[in-house]
């Protein structure tokens, strides 16, 4: 049990009796579940199952991916909400992964000026970074995250058992985030991620704790909670513009493409030792498979760092390293550097 802003985050394979005793407390007038033809299939029988109050639940099902973070299905959904009659007493249950999270939250976050919704995380993206600290949001004009609220959920609550059913690549994913996690905050946690070679659930629930202490110092993102932008300027922008280019690319990739060229800026930047920057790229590129970038899209990648929303004043901006677990916010990074850095990287493919 771990106690965040306002709410707990429940860990473990108890987690539905506390869902039940919460629940039990709150007195709902009516529970929405959230979850994806995946979530559907693979999670829903069990937490169904588990917590009999959700048995007359009503069940919106969206397609799973990226995709979905959009404005025309919150619309549907808020017509599917004022449908159902759904009032300000009513709870959202997220039963997915980070996209579920986001689009969930938003849509309780601001349906009849903002209900109340729990997640309930399904992959190790949501679990170590997605469901837990109140961000919430769609896409928009082609950009990420670009619309949405700072609202915290009324519980989180993590069942590891549901990773079983998650593929490999979904799995890789979210470890994405774990080990960007050990790179701005624990130098231990990447030592024990190097020789690491499968899935560790110890190792997500240690990013949970980082994460939840660094959003309950900066719940608005104005200072400690840049750190977790690492690899995210570049790494949001390659996601937005291979997605937009008909490429299938999932966050967790992006981001380690990401994390490789923003690695490579810190030692541009003399932040950090040509060791450690040649230590993260080695160990990062042999546990991840490195996506092929087109060369054709440098452009329009740097175009969209630049729309990052990160940014100050059309100044690109990245959180680099100052050695493997520390970091440094607001670093301003010419378009020029982030072409450097996307060679950089393809050139590791070659
Ligand atoms: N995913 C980054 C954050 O929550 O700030």
């Amino acid at each position: 049990m771990i106690r965040s802003l306002g709410y707990t985050i429940y860990t473990g394979k108890t987690v539905f009796k506390d869902l039940n005793s919460f629940l039990k407390k709150q007195n709902y007038s009516g529970y929405f579940i959230l979850c994806d033809e995946n979530t559907l299939k693979h999670c829903l029988p069990t937490l169904i199952t588990q917590c009999k109050e959700l048995k007359n639940a009503e069940i919106f099902e969206i397609e799973s991916g990226e995709s979905s973070k959009s404005l025309q299905l919150c619309s549907q959904l808020w017509e599917a909400l004022l449908s159902y009659n759904a009032d300000k007493n009513a709870l959202i249950i997220n039963l997915g992964g980070g996209v579920i999270s986001d689009l969930g939250g938003f849509i309780a976050s601001v349906y009849k000026r903002g209900i109340d919704f729990i997640n309930i995380p399904t992959s190790v993206l949501a679990m170590a970074d997605a469901s837990v600290g109140g961000k919430t949001g769609i896409d928009f004009a082609g950009l990420k995250n670009t619309i949405g609220t700072i609202t915290q959920p009324k519980g989180v609550f993590v069942y590891p058992p549901f990773l079983e059913t998650l593929p490999a690549r979904h799995i890789a994913n979210g470890m994405a985030e774990v080990y960007k996690m050990a790179l701005i905050s624990d130098k231990v946690l990447w030592k024990k991620l190097k020789p690491e070679k499968n899935f560790n659930q110890a190792s997500v629930i240690k990013s949970i704790e980082h994460k939840n202490n660094i959003v309950k110092k900066d719940p608005y993102d104005k200072g400690v909670r840049k750190s977790l932008n690492f690899g995210h300027t570049i790494g949001h922008a390659i996601e937005s513009v291979l997605l937009a280019s008909g490429i299938d690319v999932l966050h967790g990739e992006a981001v380690v493409i990401g994390m490789i060229c923003e690695a490579k800026l810190s030692f541009d930047k003399k932040l950090i030792s040509k060791a450690e920057c040649s230590e993260i790229i080695q160990i990062l590129s042999q546990k991840f498979p490195l996506v092929p970038l087109p060369a054709l899209l440098f452009g329009e990648i740097i175009k969209a760092t630049i729309n990052d929303k990160k940014n100050n004043k059309l100044q690109i901006r990245c959180t680099l390293l100052n050695r493997i677990g520390k970091y440094k916010i607001d670093v301003t990074v010419s378009p020029d550097q982030i072409l450097d850095s996307l060679e950089y990287y393809n050139s590791l493919n070659a």
